[in-house]
């Protein structure tokens, strides 16, 4: 089939389109319109549904006239819409972050360019009286439309609306749409975002019967003066004006006024405005009435502007606790239904989350709608993202990245992008910032765009992290962009932004700590960094969800999750995809949880005779949005309780007194809790928003006094190869070529399966992609174990082992020096005392331990230490100290890409028993622990979490230390402070048999 090619041309971006126009469904009466669900509009014909397909690898093997109404379709398939085909059986995933998905040949893309044919028929009788707009919300990558056989029109942009007028090719009775959609386009080179690329018609279909005469287009601003409001629309219209009416109902419902529109707009003044925020989403609305058709629009009364380089929403300072959201779903692909968004919604709002980012495209109309309903401030992104000229042969980010940005042949692609983004979305009180896309660079066009958009919609702010990496001499207009954006800047960086003052723009990092895997790790430390400077008024991590594709469930009943390089597909990028703070079913990660807290509306902080409550809202008193209430406990007694009744304004503190008194030398906290007071949308009162855990005192740490006796109960007899130690009721043997014991036997059960291990070594996380190769070359994955001396006395019914070993792998210089003992007493307690001193020429350490395999069996856990989640030095703010219980199968974090989970740090101790039956581990210095049905091999070695074997023994590290997790998956290095890396250090361990 012959194209006119207007999918590799620059200057053809749209053909018989309509021009750009906020998002609204005209209806035909009040009722209608405030169901506010379109398809009850009897002006809105949906055409979702199953269309006729037919899959082709290239557009001219498409026979000719297949678009005609009279092509036999009998052999073609049927596919849903919206859909992406590969999720329908064709074509093949793909997963590629930066690297472009085609050779990079602008305007051109391949000539085997798969596409798909959808056609369909509508029965219909037009009134002549009317116009008949078809509206396509998002096809991926563009389309060609057919109209009973005639060519209707070209667009792309495949996440933004394409509307066009039909009502010439529509005859009464059935009518044929034949929608011809192509993988690629020249517009892929702008639409580089790091996704599955998926095609097709993926975003709702739907015809609108509209009046020759009407309403095309208004924009609603608002101001607030004082204490009142004032809100503003402004009409524009088809071929000529039609009287409009407007009606402003206040957010309870009842009617304000009724005003006619003179001379293109109307405006009304709201005495006492109620105003919008996340915190209190106050929606007015609006009825607008012309020539018959109701349309209906929130209205948020709202401002945000900067003063003195601060963010000012109605006037306060603010903070954005924000995420990066995809539209992605395992099953559904891109394709997002509101029930599936809303749930993203729910879960953001239960987790603090106040502000999106909708990372790297507008999402679906109503998306932002949703968030002036539910509160959320959002970056409203432009679908633009030009990363793969970074990844084109000798290409960089220094050298390529504004290779397009420069071209201003583009210009137009450009501007075409942000103008769809920002005139589809102009009504939405949610969006308060423009973002002209992402990582694309930096050049004129941006800086054109950036410059409407200002002329355009002065209300808000505008956003682009590319101005940053502009070319060396191109002299950047700053006054375009109202805030300075970077993403994974390093703390140091960020405070000497804020120390050096050079830019008086506001801050924000449009994203920050990367959720990838085991994750993040620098919430707290990253946060604290923006509530350190007024000007730094948001961050956002990356990002909302794992991006995977569902394959179904094993022959034993796991989900299977495919990611980049599953399909077979080139180029990938691997598990990149999977760095969300949900997992695909939205199942919370861990690294959710920790945001949450960090982000928690309520800070406390222990004072002399009681504490202080700090308000971490912008705008509610905590008295209207938190019951906070407290216990005091020590070694989990309970010594006191109660709720506290505390009224603090927005970013204030106040101190509230408590008597407290606890015991020296013993386990005493006060937890406050949170929970939120009323019921909203989207959760109940009573939800936990988070927690504070004060530490008041804690008891001393001791290793447990060994009994020494005058009798021979104990016997220690020795070979050329093995110490054996016997006692009443157990039997230790200690291996001389191994350094540590290889059984250990109490009354007559065997807890060792295998010899107790020294272990460096973690199955490395997704954020330890890169240091794990430095790891792997100072060969912390394979070390051995050199026993240079062991001796072995008995005294006082004692036995005593001095060793000396040295870690080292083949070829690699000694990791570790290791000088210690080992004593055990009649009991069978077991006390260990090990000096290491590290090669400092060697990078951090993962870890520091010994590693026992016990029989499964083994399988309730018990410790004192952060629970209940996994916790790490840098990553346990979802956790407080405490005792918890569990068992080896409930430790596991089921990452869909196995790796390093389920430690506990902080610990004091950890037991692991099976009937009646205790090895406890006691240290004098809080340890770390992990328990495992799995071998860190097994972890760090398999590729999918339904792939993992248990290796039949319960794997229980004791780790003097564990590095942090950080977020170097993507963002700066490991914290030097979260690095193990101690040149000398002892680790003293018990362990007790019960
Ligand atoms: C950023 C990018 C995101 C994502 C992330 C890595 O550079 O903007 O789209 O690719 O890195 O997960
Ligand atoms: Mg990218």
């Amino acid at each position: 089939m012959k194209l006119p090619g207007y999918h590799e041309n620059l200057e053809v971006l749209h053909v018989g389109t309509q021009p750009n126009r906020s998002y609204y469904i005209p209806c035909n009466s009040k009722n209608e319109a405030l169901s506010e669900v379109r398809e009850d509009s009897s002006r809105f014909i949906s055409l979702n549904g199953t269309w006729d397909f037919a899959y082709y690898d290239a557009p001219q093997l498409i026979p000719e006239g297949a678009t005609q109404p009279n092509h036999d379709r009998s052999k073609f398939d049927s596919i849903p819409v919206p859909s992406v085909w590969q999720n329908h059986g064709y074509d093949r995933h793909q997963y590629t972050n930066v690297r472009y998905p085609i050779p990079y040949d602008p305007p051109f893309v391949p000539n085997m360019n798969p596409c798909g044919l959808y056609v369909r028929t509508l029965t219909l009788n037009p009134d002549s009286a009317k116009n008949y707009y078809l509206n396509f919300e998002g096809v991926d990558s563009c389309l060609y439309l057919y109209i009973n056989g005639t060519a209707a029109g070209y667009s792309q942009v495949s996440h933004s609306t394409s509307e066009f007028d039909i009502t010439k090719y529509l005859v009464s009775g059935e009518n044929t749409i034949a929608v011809l959609v192509l993988k690629w386009c020249d517009g892929t080179y702008l639409e580089d975002q790091d996704k599955l690329r998926t095609s097709g018609i993926f975003r709702d279909v739907y015809l609108l019967e509209r009046p020759k005469a009407y309403l095309r287009d208004f924009f609603v601003n608002t101001k607030i003066q004082g204490d009142d409001g004032q809100v503003t629309v402004a009409f524009e219209y088809g071929s000529e004006p039609v009287e409009t009416k407007c009606t402003l109902f206040d957010p309870s419902g009842s009617e304000l006024e009724s005003k006619k529109a003179t001379d293109g707009s109307v405006t009304f003044v709201i005495n006492k405005a109620q105003l919008w925020s996340p915190e209190i989403p106050s929606l007015y609305s609006l009825i607008i009435e012309a020539n018959g058709e109701i349309i209906y629009q929130n209205v948020g009364l709202r401002e945000i502007k900067i003063e003195d380089g601060i963010v000012l929403f109605n006037g306060a300072p603010i903070k954005m606790k924000g995420v990066n959201r995809h539209d992605s779903d395992p099953v559904t692909g891109p394709t997002i239904s509101i029930a599936q968004a809303t749930k993203d919604l729910e879960i953001m709002k239960a987790h603090n989350i106040n502000a999106i980012r909708t990372s790297h495209y507008p999402n679906a109309p109503w998306f932002t709608q949703l968030c002036d309903k539910y509160g959320f401030y959002v970056i409203d992104e432009s679908d633009v993202e030009i990363h793969g000229v970074c990844t084109i042969y000798g290409g960089s980010h220094a050298d390529t990245y504004c290779l397009i940005a420069m071209d201003e042949r583009f210009d137009e692609s450009i501007m075409d992008r942000i103008q769809r983004n920002v005139m589809r979305d102009k009504n939405c009180p949610s969006v308060v910032i423009w973002s002209l896309g992402n990582e694309s660079g930096y050049g004129p066009g941006f800086e054109k765009a950036a410059r409407w958009i200002k002329e355009y919609d002065p209300s808000r702010l505008t956003h682009y992290e590319g101005e940053f990496w502009a070319e060396k001499d191109y002299e950047k207009d700053k006054s375009v962009l109202d805030v300075m954006s970077r993403m994974y800047a390093p703390l140091e960086w960020v405070d000497e932004y804020f120390e050096k003052a050079e830019d008086p723009r506001p801050f924000v990092q449009c994203e920050f700590i990367h959720a990838m895997g085991n994750g993040p790790g620098d919430a707290e430390d990253n946060y604290q960094q923006m509530l350190k400077y007024p000007g730094y008024f948001g961050a956002f991590v990356w990002e909302w969800c794992d991006h995977t594709v569902y394959m179904g469930k094993t022959e034993d009943g796991k989900d299977k999750y495919f990611y980049g390089g599953d399909f077979g597909e080139y180029p990938h990028d691997g598990n990149f995809c999977m760095d969300g703070l949900v997992y695909p079913d939205r199942t919370p990660h861990t690294g959710l949880l920790e945001y949450k807290n960090v982000i928690r509306p309520v800070r406390a902080t222990l004072v002399e005779k009681g504490v202080n409550i700090r308000n971490m809202l912008d705008f509610l008193d905590l008295r209207d949005y938190v019951n906070i209430s407290y216990k005091i406990t020590c070694d989990d007694k309970v010594l006191d309780s109660g709720d506290l009744d505390v009224s603090c304004s927005p970013c204030e503190t106040v101190f509230v007194p408590l008597d407290i008194s606890y015991p020296e030398n013993r386990n005493c906290y006060i937890m406050l809790e949170y929970r939120q007071k009323h019921d909203y949308a989207l959760t109940k009162s009573g939800h936990k928003l988070g927690f504070d855990q004060l530490i008041l005192n804690e008891a001393k740490l001791k290793l447990p006094e060994l009994r020494t006796a005058k009798t021979d109960e104990l016997t220690l007899e020795e070979s050329e190869t093995h110490i054996t130690i016997t006692g009443s009721a157990f039997r230790y043997v200690f291996d001389k070529l191994l350094g540590n014991f290889s059984e250990i036997v109490y009354r007559n059960n065997t807890l060792l399966t295998k010899p107790v291990e020294f272990n460096v070594w973690r199955a490395p996380t997704d954020n330890d992609r890169n240091i794990r190769h430095q790891w792997e070359e100072a060969g912390y994955d394979r070390p051995l174990v050199k026993v240079y001396e062991t001796n072995a006395s008995l005294k006082d019914s004692v036995v005593k082992i001095d060793f000396h070993v040295g870690l080292a792998a083949i070829y690699r210089q000694k990791i570790l020096d290791i000088k210690g003992t080992w004593e055990i007493d009649v009991d069978g307690c077991i006390v260990a005392k090990m000096q290491c001193k590290k090669d400092m020429e060697l990078p951090f350490l993962p870890r520091f331990g010994l590693r026992l395999f016990m029989p499964r069996v083994f399988d309730d856990i018990s410790y004192f230490g952060y629970g209940e989640y996994e916790s790490y030095v840098d990553k346990r703010r979802a956790s407080y100290r405490g005792l918890f219980n569990s068992n080896v199968a409930d430790m596991h974090e089921d990452y869909i890409k196995p790796q390093e989970n389920g430690s506990h740090y902080g610990c004091d101790f950890v037991s692991v028993s099976s009937k009646g039956l205790t090895l406890k581990a006691v240290s004098s210095d809080k340890f770390s622990f992990n328990a495992s049905p799995y071998t860190q091999e097994e972890l760090g070695t398999k590729k999918h979490n339904f792939e993992l074997n248990e290796c039949g023994d319960t794997v229980l590290c004791l780790d003097y230390k564990q590095s942090g997790i950080g977020s170097n998956s993507c963002g700066p290095e490991l914290l030097e402070e979260y690095r193990f890396n101690e040149e000398n250090f002892t680790f003293e361990l018990a362990l007790i048999m019960e």
